[in-house]
Formats: structure tokens, C-alpha cells, sequence
């Protein structure tokens, strides 16, 4: 179980820790404003804003 605060709210999604954030926001919470691109990390398509830093949801959780 992996617990988040999205846009104010507190989820917990049951995926395996390693599971990118982008497939949790777009596959498991439907939240599909964040679109995968390159998978390399360098078009920002996948972008997102972590503690007021942007970020790129491609990478899991553990990484980021
Ligand atoms: S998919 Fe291109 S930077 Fe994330």
C-alpha cells in the first residue's frame, strides 16, 4: 500500500512500491492531465509538482 496527498486529498493505492507515479495517477486514480512521452525523462510531458519541485512521474516512487 502506498499512501499520497493529491491536489489536497490523501489516497492510498495498492501497487507495488516500484509502480511509477505516473501509472498510479493515469491507471489507478484516473487522473490523466499527466501524459507519458518520451520515457526518458527529457520531453516533461510526464511532469508534476512534488513539494513545490517539478518532477517527472515516469520514475517510481522510490526513486524520486
Ligand atoms: S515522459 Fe518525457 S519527461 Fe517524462
Amino acid at each position: 500500500m502506498v499512501a499520497l496527498r493529491i491536489n489536497g486529498q490523501s489516497r492510498e493505492v495498492d501497487v507495488p512500491p516500484d509502480t511509477p507515479l505516473l501509472f498510479i495517477l493515469r491507471d489507478v486514480l484516473g487522473l490523466t492531465a499527466t501524459k507519458l512521452g518520451c520515457s526518458l525523462e527529457q520531453c516533461g510531458a510526464c511532469t508534476v509538482m512534488i513539494d513545490g519541485e517539478a518532477c517527472r512521474s515516469r520514475r517510481s516512487l522510490q526513486v524520486a
